[in-house]
């Protein structure tokens, strides 16, 4: 073993600190000061000294972080204060009702609420006494919770050492998993052949309360701290002087928050956050309102094991269960079938839904969903619900289980299921229920869009034999369409008049309103603005398309196939001649195009600008805005509180800007 010097000694502390310091960086503002390869040399040296100077080895270390040794089991700990739940309130009544009984119990004075996130995650508690942490625990029943320290230790922006520190200080806050970090949690897990976690909640719970904290060590887990125990040494006024003074401590403190001084900013902030859900990185469930002021929340007392002061206004709840009455099989207009669950009719957030797609016999198998089970269904934003589990303790044993059957249910031709692809497909190009699909697409919103022409009516159009491809859309008489049920005289001329409007539709609809597989709308976009007229894209051979800006293979490929079939340039031709012009296309903005064949992520709330503002400023220039961030990412824009794009984006190397950055290069000249 070498001698430890004094010198060593003070180069192992300086180490620590600055290492600490980065990690405060990196973790918890979000704001790395130096690339992560000057970090490992820092993280590396240390370990260097520890290793050949064993003594050195403090708890406290940063390189102790990658978890210490497991144990057997955890020991208890009782809380010096007891960690409280919050009551519930589930509507703008219940709010209301929250807020003048708080008014009341401070005798009408006024007061002013913190809105926060509820996150969906586990409280903990953090001890540290003379700045250091020497105690880290679950909220257990609230009295007593388990010693998980060295646990806790394994998450980098839980500060090991504060800086400048009361003499004691409980802090206390939620332990969670952002959402993305989850799914590739979810996903190594499997690779690994191992059981995934339902949600975020449970993994972060399970990965907590591990007994290895080397396995804690491996898990993706974030805190945000929401409060205090007992403090010695400092003293505040208000809950949100209560999250300064951590936030100045180097903690990683809730946001956003919102001082709310009358119900109306209250109820706003809910909106907010509850539009907003689907967009946040981290799952949360409502919103935490705390009195500010510390006094009168000492006033307003605790209520058996709630507060007085606080409240969740949570959000609907978009998970349910309810009973598969039966499984059916729709298909689609590629001739993709889908298995779809038909439901008891349930709420959930807020909306009854009575069907939840399956999404295919592997999907049925892996869950295994029987018809007559009991499930938990699941809506997350504007998705199509599924069935997220079966809820098998409520099985009688007369479920029925379900095949996907080998024939299409719509027009009875074969169904194939390609080797290696988890759909099968009707191949009939003429199957009712494609054709339907096909005239559907072509009259949507972001396509043709043919108003007044909807389900029900090209339902009718197609079963009476009248159409058999868009284009015979185009061919229809006033007659035809006087004839069908529900067709009035003058709902009939709207339509053609419908139609005929849609005629002068700009390239890109065109190009999406054809179906063609993997082309969007915005796929639709490109192609229009590179080939200019329907002609040059119909010529391009699959290399001029792979060699477009954001076409790859695969789309050039599906492109190639669908301007190659003789059925697809006919029903072109035909679209042309019922009077469909295919406009040429011409550049938006004219001019210099300084971000062409760039792309740009935005995340984070941007001061100067909507996102979409944002996003509209980087095409007008030819640039391209994604919403994820890949390693084809040219520039992440961070706004505030920039959440797991940005960490995406360091781990990939991508180059990040401030908004004021982006503001620059918006100015002129090439990025
Ligand atoms: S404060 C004084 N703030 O909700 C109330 N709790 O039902 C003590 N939670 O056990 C908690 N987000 O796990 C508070 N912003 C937040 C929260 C939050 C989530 C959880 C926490 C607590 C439970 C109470």
């Amino acid at each position: 073993m070498a001698h430890t010097t004094p010198e060593v000694r003070r180069e192992a502390e300086r180490l620590r600190r600055e290492i600490e310091h980065h990690n405060h960086c990196y973790y918890v503002l979000d704001k790395p000061e130096i690339s992560d390869a000057a970090y490992d040399r820092l993280f590396d040296r240390l370990a260097e000294l520890e290793r050949q100077h064993p003594e050195l080895v403090t708890p406290d270390s940063p390189t102790q972080r990658v978890g210490a040794q497991p144990v057997e089991a955890f020991g208890t700990v009782r809380h010096s204060l007891p960690m409280l739940s919050l009551d519930k309130a589930t509507s703008q009544a219940e709010l209301a009702e929250w807020w003048k009984r708080t008014s009341d119990g401070l005798g009408g004075e006024p007061f002013e609420a913190v809105a926060e996130p509820k996150l969906d995650g586990l409280a903990v508690e953090l001890v540290y006494e003379d700045g250091r942490l020497v105690l880290g625990a679950t909220r257990g029943d609230g009295e007593t919770g388990e010693d998980v320290t060295q646990n806790l230790r394994t998450i980098r922006s839980i500060p090991l050492q504060l800086a400048s520190a009361p003499a004691r200080l409980e802090a206390r806050g939620e332990v969670y998993i952002e959402k993305q970090r989850f799914a590739e949690l979810n996903r190594r897990l499997e690779e690994a052949g191992e059981e995934p976690f339902a949600n975020p909640r449970n993994a972060a719970a399970g990965s907590l309360r591990q007994l290895d904290p080397r396995i804690t060590a491996s898990r993706p887990l974030q805190i945000f701290l929401y409060g205090l125990g007992v403090v010695e040494g400092a003293a505040c006024e208000t809950y949100d002087g209560e999250l300064q003074l951590l936030d100045a401590l180097g903690f990683r403190v809730v946001r956003p928050r919102r001082l709310c001084p009358s119900i109306g900013e209250t109820a706003a902030f809910w909106r907010e956050m509850n539009e907003g859900r689907e967009r946040m990185p981290f799952e949360m469930d409502g919103v935490v309102l705390k009195v500010n002021r510390l006094d009168q929340q000492e006033r307003l007392g605790v209520r058996s094991r709630s507060p007085r002061y606080s409240v969740a206004y949570k959000f609907a709840p978009r998970q349910a269960t309810t009973v598969v009455r039966d499984i059916e099989v729709q298909v689609g207009r590629t001739g993709a079938l889908t298995p779809v669950a038909r439901l008891e009719p349930v709420r959930v957030g807020g909306v009854e839904i009575s069907n939840a797609t399956l999404h295919n016999q592997d999907e049925i198998d892996r869950k295994d969903i029987r018809i007559g089970d009991t499930v938990v269904v699941q809506r997350a934003g504007d998705v199509i619900p599924e069935v997220v589990s079966v809820v098998t303790e409520k099985r009688t044993g007369r479920e029925k289980k379900f095949t996907m059957p080998s024939a299409c249910p719509v027009c009875g031709a074969k169904a194939e299921r390609p080797e290696g692809e988890v759909v099968a497909r009707c191949i009939n190009f003429a199957c009712p229920a494609q054709v339907k699909g096909r005239v559907e697409h072509f009259a949507c919103r972001g396509a043709m869009d043919v108003e007044g022409l909807g389900t029900k009516l090209v339902d009718q159009l197609v079963e009476k034999g009248l159409v058999r491809s868009p284009a015979d859309l185009y061919f229809l008489t006033h007659e035809q369409l006087a004839g069908l049920e529900r067709m009035a005289e003058k709902s009939a001329q709207n339509l053609l008049d419908a139609l005929e409007a849609s005629k002068s539709r700009p390239l890109a609809r065109c190009i999406f309103a054809l179906g063609i597989r993997h082309v969007g709308e915005h796929v639709a976009d490109v192609l229009a603005q590179e080939f200019g007229s329907i002609e040059a894209l119909v010529e391009a051979d699959e290399e001029r398309l792979a060699s477009t800006f954001e076409i790859g293979p695969t789309l050039a490929a599906a492109i190639r196939q669908f301007f190659a079939n003789p059925e697809n340039l006919a029903a072109i031709e035909r679209l042309r001649h019922g009077g469909v012009q295919f406009p040429p296309c011409r550049r938006a903005v004219p001019g210099p195009l300084p971000f062409a064949g760039k792309t740009f992520v935005f995340t984070g709330a941007l001061q100067h600008s909507t996102r979409e503002e944002a996003e509209a400023l980087v095409k007008e220039r030819g640039g391209r805005a994604a919403g994820s961030v890949s390693k084809k990412t040219d520039f992440v824009v961070a706004g505030e509180a920039a959440g797991s794009k940005l960490d995406k984006a360091r781990q990939l190397g991508v180059k990040v800007i401030t908004e004021n950055e982006f503001r620059a290069m918006l100015g002129g000249g090439a990025p």
